[in-house]
């Protein structure tokens, strides 16, 4: 089923709600048809942010946290429709992803809240979602998913080509021709970046990494912030807020002298991100005819200068190069995860999760 499909990604920064229509055809095309970010109201905000980690009656919030949550996309969708004359008909399905409140593969769970039902009532749309238990329960880490899309969409005969998804956290997809797909989370992506801007400077982010930039990296911080046994561990991983969160951050500025400026601590954190990717490339991808970054990362001018700076020999861009844009890029993986479902088609990639083979992922929850 060649068609239109919406995507929903609601990522690990919380920043909001992504969606984005997509056209997608069985000859590996995906077209950005259009697209918006639902930023969350402070409140709804605050009570996923509680729901990542253990709290009191969290049962009873996280069923109305996630029907808010749906309610939200709802109109999101229903208004982007609206807006460019799409009729909800025309819309085969949506993929949802969902807010991931726990991420526990090592316990064989991943768990998403947002709905699907409510969402399908308001839309009148077919809803896919909870992507990521099939490939647990076939061993597999559930993540990072969205290197099967990358792969399916911007893998290239000739070249080896490696996209880096930094959102939260950090994920590489490295496609070398005739080799299985590798992909994985190299660790934070801006998810302490946004804790700690936040916390001392009041900000939700830091918009092109300029406040990083008026600090320096601290060599001591940056040694205790990677002596991390996550970052010594090769794929497949994946990680999220239950293991790099601010509580981490504060365990390892306790044991390094207080004297920096709160940007110099930016500025190391900027370094982690940048450093951690880098090394994954050094030694899984150093072939790459170019480093294509996507996601709110791709915006961090700081970042994307360090990375250039550890990998001297591989031109560090983005997505945008290849005619995709690296804002919508995880959106459209969940339109494109929706397609793979309605087409019986698997949706992940066994090399990369760790699964024991391909699986057709997700749930549908239809329209009517
Ligand atoms: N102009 C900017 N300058 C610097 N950083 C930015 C800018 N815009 C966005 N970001 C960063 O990108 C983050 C959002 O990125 P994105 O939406 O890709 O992540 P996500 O929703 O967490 O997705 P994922 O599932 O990949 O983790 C913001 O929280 C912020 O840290
Ligand atoms: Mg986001």
């Amino acid at each position: 089923m060649s068609g239109l499909y919406v995507g929903i990604m609601s990522g690990t920064s919380l920043d909001g709600i992504d969606i984005a229509l997509t056209e997608i055809a069985h000859d590996q095309q995906a077209r950005l048809v259009a697209a918006r970010c639902l930023p969350f109201p402070d409140s709804l905000k605050a009570d996923l942010l509680a729901l990542c980690a253990p709290g009191n009656d969290e049962i009873r919030r996280s069923g109305l946290t996630s029907l808010a949550w749906a309610r939200l996309a709802a109109e999101g969708v229903k208004q982007l429709l609206a807006d460019h004359h799409v009729d909800t008909h025309q819309v085969i399905a949506i993929g949802s992803h969902g807010q991931t409140i726990r991420h526990h593969p090592e316990l064989g769970f991943s768990l998403q809240i947002g709905a699907p039902a409510l969402l399908a009532e308001l839309t009148g749309i077919d809803v896919i979602t909870d992507f990521r238990s099939r490939d647990i329960a076939a061993g597999g880490e559930g993540a990072p998913l969205v290197p099967a899309f990358h792969h399916w969409l911007l893998s290239h005969p000739v070249h080896t080509r490696t996209l880096v998804n930094v959102g939260g956290f950090a994920n590489l997809t490295i496609m070398r021709p005739g080799q299985a797909v590798l992909g994985f989370d190299s660790g934070p992506g801006n998810i302490l970046l946004d804790y700690w801007i936040s916390r001392t400077a009041g900000q939700a982010y830091d918009n092109n990494g300029d406040w990083g930039r008026s600090g320096n990296c601290q060599p001591d911080l940056l040694a205790a912030l990677l002596d991390d046994p996550y970052f010594q561990r090769s794929g497949p991983k994946s990680t999220g807020r239950e293991y790099f969160n601010g509580q981490w951050l504060d365990q390892k500025l306790a044991t390094v002298p207080a004297t920096m400026r709160a940007q110099d601590v930016q500025a190391t954190l900027v370094e982690l991100t940048a450093l951690t990717v880098a090394r994954a490339v050094d030694l899984l991808a150093s072939d790459s005819q170019a480093i294509y970054l996507c996601g709110g990362g791709a915006r961090n001018g700081l970042l994307m200068e360090r990375l250039q700076q550890f990998l001297t020999s591989v031109p560090v861009t983005t997505t945008a190069v290849l005619g995709v844009d690296p804002d919508w890029m995880e959106a459209m993986a969940f339109a494109w995860l929706a397609w793979c479902h309605k087409n019986k088609l698997p949706g992940n990639l066994p090399a990369v999760t760790g699964a024991a083979g391909l699986r057709i992922l997700g749930a549908c929850y239809p329209a009517q």
